[in-house]
């Protein structure tokens, strides 16, 4: 996920290296964004370094990308450790004069601070009361803890060790706070394949990448989500693997699916059956390699046909359970994919089916789609192209209003 972590002017500041070395061992894209005067303390080589992404300050570094805005926006959540008095003060009053404050003002995401100062300045008034005001705005305040300051005093005011607040930002960035947190989504990607032999597979194109896509928009809206994927490749699925919100279950053949699926739907409050899954298996499978000695000059295989799992759990819906299905399909000469995706949608039982048309060249293992939306009463919530993510935005967004 997309953390930012602002670090300002205060000893602690050396602390929060910790903190940035957690997140990315999590592996979040972490983007730390320190004070000039957290500069002082900890220099821009060490935060590069640590983080593994560029470090400034300024809002008039890196314009061209807006980046006075761009972090915020992008951001899951925002963790500021230390928080100085004087940030504090900043953010109560909402000031903009650096990176820092542009990002905060930008951003929607949770906010994390861990206050670090003398106990003095900690129970000033003024403090006090900026404090109240961020906690009033929905603001996560962690400590500060008493104990040792950076002098021989000591009381409250020492900023909570690094491994407390990664526990608390772990926590927040599962939590979510978008429409769909509290819910569970489970979501199928991929493309199952059934053996022939030991060597041998039936198997179809679909890479998995729109299923993730849905996962992934359905996380970031703060759902848990439960993805099946079958037979995704790692750097298809690498994003949703390190998605605290994510739990990913990995399958292979259409029966391995079916058996998942049923086993997570009971749970779920919505499920997405994004994977494309063989309507047949081989009968018989192989103990063996088939050699070509054994079949001659000619191979036939005998096929059964698979239950029909979306069917199935449309079938068995709870009350309040959403069932979208998906279809790739190659609609027959004067017809539309509207038309293909309405009759499939009431084969189906299914709430909402999201149809795509796929070809040789079209639909599968490529980055942009074309998706149709059709509900229960045959109308089109959603007809969007564009990337499989914005395609996933779009269609979660239309589970959602449902
Ligand atoms: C050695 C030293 C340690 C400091 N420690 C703190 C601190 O822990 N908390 C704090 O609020 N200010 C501390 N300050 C003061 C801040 O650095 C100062 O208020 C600064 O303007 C904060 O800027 P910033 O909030 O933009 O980072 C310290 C200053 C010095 C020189």
């Amino acid at each position: 996920m997309f953390v930012v972590v602002g670090v300002t002017g205060g000893i602690a500041a050396y602390k929060t290296v910790s903190l940035v070395r957690l997140l990315v061992k999590d592996g979040h894209d972490v983007h730390v964004i320190p004070t000039d005067d957290a500069l002082r303390f900890v220099g821009r080589p060490t935060w590069e370094a640590i983080s593994r992404n560029p470090v400034t300050t300024s809002v008039h570094d890196d314009v061209a990308r807006v980046r006075h805005v761009a972090l915020g926006q992008q951001a899951d959540l925002v963790v500021i450790a230390p928080a100085t008095a004087n940030t504090i003060a900043k953010m109560a009053a909402g000031l903009a004069d650096d990176l820092l404050g542009t990002t905060l003002l930008a951003t929607t995401a949770p906010v994390v601070i861990a206050p670090a100062m003398h106990t003095e300045m900690w129970r000033n008034p003024a403090t006090q009361a900026n404090v109240d005001t961020l906690t009033s705005r929905g603001v996560h305040m962690i400590g500060p803890e008493s104990g040792q300051l950076t002098g021989d005093d000591s009381g409250p005011g020492r900023m909570t060790e690094p491994e407390r607040i990664h526990e608390v930002v772990t926590r927040e960035l599962r939590k979510g706070s978008g429409e769909a947190a509290g819910r569970t989504w489970l979501v199928t990607a991929g493309g199952t394949r059934e053996a022939i032999d030991p060597v041998r597979f039936i198997g179809n194109r679909s890479s998995g990448r729109q299923g993730v896509e849905v996962a992934l928009a359905a996380a970031r809206r703060g759902a848990d989500v439960v993805l099946v994927a079958a037979n995704v490749a790692h750097d298809v699925i690498a994003d949703a693997l390190r998605d605290p919100r994510i739990r990913v279950a990995h399958v292979s053949s259409t029966e391995q699916l079916a058996e998942a699926a049923e086993r997570e739907a009971p749970g779920a409050d919505v499920v997405v059956m994004a994977a494309a899954v063989s309507d047949y298996r081989v009968a018989d499978v192989a103990e063996r390699k088939i050699t070509k000695e054994q079949a001659g000059g000619a191979l036939r295989l005998d096929l059964v046909e698979n239950p029909d799992i979306l069917a199935g759990l449309a079938r068995g819906r709870r009350d309040g359970q959403t069932i979208v299905g998906f279809a790739a399909e190659t609609p027959a000469e004067g017809e539309t994919l509207a038309e293909r995706a309405i009759a499939k949608r009431r084969r189906k039982g299914a709430d909402l089916l999201a149809a795509n048309e796929v070809g040789f060249e079209r639909g599968f293992e490529l980055a942009d789609n074309h998706l149709v939306v059709i509900d229960a009463s045959d109308a089109v919530v959603a007809d969007v192209a564009g990337t499989k993510r914005e395609t996933a935005e779009a269609l979660v967004a239309a589970i959602i209003a449902r």
